[in-house]
């Protein structure tokens, strides 16, 4: 794996720990997810032949990597839904601060349930079904969140007017399927921001918007990637191709090549590779934006 040059390396690789089986691990303070060791195959094929990282709370991570090298299979990993054919994925305990990590093999379904109504997830095609804004927005907030009608509404109008939405009663009652792509993005981010997530996911949100409606989803993940109140960072985890994210956003980037993490550093860092793996694929990333980067 290719590291930046120290000083200043500031994440840890996960590489080398040992725990016993069992559901619950060690204190490791600022770790949100943690996964180790992670493979898995589809029908003979190994697409994660051994991924190893560590994502501090707060961190802004972008992972990225050719088309088929298993980025969402990754993200559907952390996210509980998919289970590896080894290793372990291993996340923060939101109930109890600086508690042990929790293996997500073993947790039941409650306990699964539960981590989720703390993490906010959008998916590439937004995954918005058939009603109105307020139905997609209030679903959870209902089923999870047990809130009223009078909650859900307010909660609604404060995350649309988050991602830059009407919050009119009529915007609360359209139907998503009117919405053009890039509304529906920020309703699919809205409706995350609503559950009022200390983790944020997002698998490819900007892959098929225009520029400048790429541009902005963009900015709403700098701006959700603050929680508005309390100014406190959450963690951001976007599996990206696109090119102009990482220069507006200069993130921590994760590489995934041949299964494993061939890159996890600062952005500068990957930018300025000379890696013969790194630099072909970031030269051949789609520019959403034809204007000029340093
Ligand atoms: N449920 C599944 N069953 C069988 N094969 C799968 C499944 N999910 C993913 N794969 C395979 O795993 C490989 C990695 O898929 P994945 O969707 O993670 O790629 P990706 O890096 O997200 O690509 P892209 O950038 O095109 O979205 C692909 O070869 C894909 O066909
Ligand atoms: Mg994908």
């Amino acid at each position: 794996m290719e590291r930046p040059p120290s000083p200043g390396w500031p994440f840890a690789v996960s590489g080398g720990w040992v725990y016993p089986a069992c559901m619950s691990e060690p204190s490791a303070p600022d770790v949100e997810i943690r996964i180790e060791g992670l493979t898995k195959a589809f029908d003979g094929h190994a697409v994660l032949r051994g991924v190893d990282l560590d994502i501090q709370a707060g961190a802004f991570v972008a992972v990225v990597g050719g088309s088929g090298c298993g980025k969402s299979v990754l993200l559907n990993h952390i996210l509980g839904l998919m289970q590896p054919d080894s290793g372990r994925v291993l996340v923060a305990d939101p109930t109890v601060a600086e508690g042990p990590l929790l293996d997500l093999a073993v947790l039941d379904a409650d306990r699964m349930s539960d981590i989720h109504t703390h993490w906010g997830v959008v998916f590439q095609r937004n995954a918005l079904f058939s009603g109105t804004v307020l139905d997609n927005i209030g679903l959870w907030l209902e089923e999870v969140g047990h809130l009223d009608a009078a909650d859900i509404e307010k909660m609604a109008q404060r995350v649309l007017a988050a991602v830059g939405l009407p919050s009119s009663a009529d915007f609360l009652a359209g139907r998503v399927e009117a919405l053009s792509g890039g509304m529906a993005k920020r309703i699919a981010i809205a409706r995350a921001l609503a559950m009022e997530p200390r983790c944020m996911f997002f698998d490819e949100p900007t892959t098929g918007l225009d520029p400048v409606t790429a541009s902005q989803i963009q900015d709403l993940l700098l701006s959700t990637h603050v929680d508005e109140r309390d100014g406190k960072a959450r963690t951001t985890v976007v599996v990206t191709h696109d090119k102009d994210l990482l220069y507006r956003l200069r993130p921590r980037v994760v590489m995934l090549h041949e299964g494993r993490v061939s890159f996890d550093g600062p952005f500068e860092a990957f930018h300025a590779s000379t890696s013969p793996i790194i630099r072909p694929y970031f030269e051949l990333m789609p520019v959403l934006h034809q204007r000029g980067h340093s």
